[in-house]
């Protein structure tokens, strides 16, 4: 494998790498499930030995919250995408798909078009690491962008998007890499490529809050906040992906009015806790919360 590919997907190896811990769960006490993640991990075999137990231990002592985190904002979406396929999105676009397997998990209807966005480095490599044959594959067209130099609505026409049909749009772990100004051209590219049919996207950011006032942007008696929100910019930074973009609820909220998108929702992990893991007993102290990353629901 070369090593250019490498320093394209060390995030998107990041967050599959979450979802396989979660899959090794006991299916009564896990919150999501990803037969496909361990394709993507390196180390993975390993890992599976290690067993969920142990490697949610290791991801604590990391940063607390951090596995739940990135769990709540995996499943609030597959909620999200199970909802607006049962009433009637005809297309699903997920932007800066990474190692994403929703189209292939989550028992879709096959009348749902998929379009999965991403730099062409990442989607070869799933290509590649995915089982030849897999659910609703049929469905599912890559479409190769990069978002801070590429036209978006190019890419999506040449791909098939029909603008007539309502769809459901997903910026999942994406604004923080990227340019303010390439975050705003791309909603700004989707409100036009929606505008004659209805359209619910999903964003995430990182609170602003993050270098100004770190304890805020964790639960209450969090250990070491200030340094543990370090550890995790540099963790991105360190495979080369650094984090470049930071939103206040405000902002973002002005960004999307811009476009003609509202906000429905807008949560974190401190909302998500008692909806998602009180149920399976997991439910996470306060003092282990993790909020520096909000996600947003918008509609057109
Ligand atoms: C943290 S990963 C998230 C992947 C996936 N959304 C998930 O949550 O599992 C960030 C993704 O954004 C993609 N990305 C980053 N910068 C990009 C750009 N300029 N154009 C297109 N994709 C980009 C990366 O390749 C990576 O797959």
């Amino acid at each position: 494998m070369s090593k250019s590919i490498f320093t394209k997907d060390g995030t998107a190896q990041g967050v599959a790498k979450q979802r396989l811990i979660e899959t090794l769960a006991r299916p009564d006490k896990r919150v999501i499930n990803d037969p496909y993640a361990d394709k993507f991990v390196i180390g993975a075999s390993f890992m599976k030995l290690m067993g969920h137990k142990l490697n949610v231990w290791l991801a604590q002592k990391f940063a607390p919250g951090f596995h739940e985190h990135l769990i709540s904002r995996t499943r609030f979406i597959d909620d999200l995408i199970k909802k607006s396929a049962a009433s009637g999105a005809e297309q699903y676009v997920i932007l800066g798909a990474g190692y994403d397997s929703r189209a292939h998990r989550l028992e879709l209807p096959s009348s749902l078009r998929i379009f999965e966005v991403d730099q062409p480095e990442v989607l070869d490599r799933k290509r590649s690491k995915l089982p030849k044959e897999l659910p609703n594959s049929e469905n599912v067209t890559y479409v190769t962008v990069d978002f801070t130099h590429q036209s978006l609505t190019e890419q999506l026409m040449a791909a098939g998007f029909d603008q007539s049909k309502s769809t459901v749009i997903t910026f999942e772990g994406v604004s923080q890499y990227i340019t303010k100004e390439a975050v705003s051209s791309t909603i700004k590219e989707l409100a036009t490529l929606t505008q004659n049919s209805s359209s619910i996207l999903f964003i995430s950011y990182v609170d602003e809050l993050l270098d100004k006032d770190p304890e805020a942007c964790f639960g209450k008696g969090y250990p070491k906040a200030a340094k543990r929100a370090k550890l995790i910019k540099n963790l991105s930074a360190k495979v080369g992906e650094p984090w470049i973009s930071f939103y206040s609820a405000e902002e973002i909220g002005s960004v999307l009015s811009k476009n003609d998108f509202s906000i429905k929702e807008n949560v974190t992990l401190e909302d998500l806790n008692s909806v998602y893991f009180t149920p399976v007993g997991r439910t996470l102290p306060e003092n282990q919360i993790f909020k520096l990353e909000h996600f947003v629901i918008a509609k057109s």
